[in-house]
């Protein structure tokens, strides 16, 4: 791993579900940070020159057998850390306070009342509102610390040294704690000195000249999907390497609708790099008839893609890199085998990607960001909004979104009523509050009337989600009357379609695809 040229803070991970969210609240404040686990090996830490360290929470308790610690280092290291929820009790227990199993869990919002002044809470008013969950709580705190502000049923809900070291038993990366972003910009400006050096300009020419050095005069390939991750990376090497780039689009027969002119009118006419677009469409189809199993599916989309591809990048000869939109959150989970596991429900979940024995290099130049980033990235590229704010399309595509077999029939109701459900919801002005939205064309047929006439169609599921992190989702509260339009327009204008129903399912237990 190569060292940071920015400031950097490093985030310890105790295991919290809100351990990546510190990491983005940091990135939102200017300031580069890596997520790494508590346990990472001190020379990976110490490659970025820590200006201060964040601890997580985690579901452990001090006392538990194997429990994670801080690692000692980072005690004896001189620079600020703040430790939130068990990352705070970590730190109590280690410097000799004492950490107690609660009697009662405190979960949910509280108020804070801070009552000592610090730099962490400068600039905010005397009460709060902060978010808790939390099983043990501290008894007594370490030597030398004093109690910074308390909530009803936790008095020591912040401590500090005075200066440098300090703990949160509330959440304050979470949105339910609305002032928690102004509490971590105090510790990262007042308390360990930050200047706020981690801006996307910075970025791409940072980036920029890495791809060009690492590259040299090499011939690379890229996988375009027309999504913000490979659309961003594609520009990235653009800008490095110029028409040594290649990227190949595959229209696999399961794109959205106009999803193919979309994406030659914004690269090869816009931002005027090297496409080779694949009509594979025969291919793709042929192979999936008669299947109807998900799995089933997503294997030979895997397969035939690859084959594509494959042949495509020996067409153009003497490749020697391939360009790939990996994002910071793929490379904090397969760092962390646990979080792997519990996040593959599906498997072949990356369908589309491509296998690492084809011996080309990678070149992953997203591979420290978050999605938020590539964003900001993207606008300053210039690529267009409409590529930049795309809801995420999966790569096994619409076979995803009909469930059982897939026929040309239901591949046009799919892609007629997508479209009519995407254009009311630019139309409410609600796209970019919503993570997804997708309509699923279900294998269930039922009757209707239409004038006088007795009708016999399938039952098209729209479905709109809101999520931080898409490894949880909420379904979206949209306005009844958009929902009503969306069913009007899809029953009249779609063949095949009878009946619109809504999912109300969260993530989980409901996963965001059908399959
Ligand atoms: P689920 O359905 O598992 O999806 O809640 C989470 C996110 O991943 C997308 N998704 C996929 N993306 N290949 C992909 O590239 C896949 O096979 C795949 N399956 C799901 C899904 O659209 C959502 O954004």
């Amino acid at each position: 791993m190569k060292a940071t040229p920015h400031e950097a803070i490093a985030v310890l991970d105790f295991g919290s579900q809100y351990s990546q969210l510190i990491a983005r609240r940091v990135r939102e404040l200017r300031v580069y940070c890596e997520l790494l686990p508590w346990d990472a090996p001190w020379s990976e830490i110490e490659r970025l020159r820590p200006k201060g360290f964040i601890l997580s929470g985690g579901p452990s308790s001090v006392y538990d057998e194997g429990a994670p610690f801080i690692q000692q280092p980072i005690l004896e290291s001189g620079a600020p850390i703040l430790g939130i929820c068990y990352g705070m009790q970590a730190l109590a227990h280690q410097l000799g306070g004492k950490v107690a199993p609660g009697h009662h869990r405190e979960y949910g919002h509280a108020m804070l009342t801070v009552n000592a002044e610090s730099p962490l809470f400068r600039g905010l008013p005397e009460q709060v509102q902060v978010w808790m969950s939390h099983g043990d709580r501290i008894e007594s705190l370490p030597p030398g610390f004093v109690a910074l502000a308390h909530t009803e049923n936790s008095p020591f809900a912040a401590m500090g040294d005075g200066a440098r070291r300090f703990g949160l038993q509330f959440h304050p990366e979470v949105v339910h704690t609305p002032r928690g972003k102004d509490i971590l910009a105090n510790f990262l400006y007042e308390v360990c000195g930050c200047h706020g050096d981690w801006t996307p300009s910075n970025f791409i020419a940072e980036s920029v000249q890495e791809i060009k050095d690492r590259v040299g005069d090499g011939k690379v390939v890229c996988a375009l999907s027309g999504g913000v991750d490979s659309s961003v990376a594609a520009s990235l090497v653009h800008w490095a390497v110029g028409d040594r780039l290649t990227c190949i689009f595959v229209d696999n027969g399961l794109l959205r609708k106009d999803e193919r002119r979309r994406v030659e009118e914004a690269f090869r006419d816009n931002v005027r790099l090297n496409l080779r677009t694949v009509d594979a469409r025969e291919l793709f189809l042929g192979a999936l008839a008669g299947v109807t199993d998900p799995e089933e599916k997503r294997k030979i989309i895997g397969r035939e893609f690859v084959r594509v591809f494959e042949a495509e990048a020996k067409a153009i000869g003497d490749v020697k890199f391939l360009a790939q939109g990996t994002l910071y959150p793929d490379v904090i989970e397969s760092a962390t085998p646990e979080r792997k596991a519990a996040a593959k429900i599906k498997t072949h979940h990356n369908v589309g990607g491509i296998p690492d024995d084809l011996g080309l290099e990678l070149v992953e130049p997203l591979r420290y960001l978050f999605k938020d980033e590539v964003r900001e990235v993207g606008l300053l590229l210039g690529l267009p909004e409409d590529i930049v704010f795309r809801h995420p399309f999966p790569g096994p595509g619409l076979a995803v979104r009909i469930i059982g077999e897939i026929t040309n029939e239901k591949l046009a109701a799919a892609r007629e009523a997508d479209a009519i459900f995407e254009q009311e919801i630019r139309r409410a002005g609600l796209y970019r509050e919503l993570s997804q939205s997708l309509v699923v064309i279900t294998p269930v047929q039922t009757v209707g009337v239409m004038g006088d006439y007795r009708t016999y169609g399938f039952v098209a599921a729209v479905r709109a989600v809101t999520t931080e992190d898409f490894m949880t989702a909420d379904w979206a509260r949209l306005p009844h009357e958009l929902l009503a339009r969306v069913s009007t327009r899809i029953v009249n204008e779609v063949p095949y379609i009878t009946r619109v129903v809504y999912d109300i399912t969260s993530k989980p237990p409901g996963t965001i695809e059908w399959e």
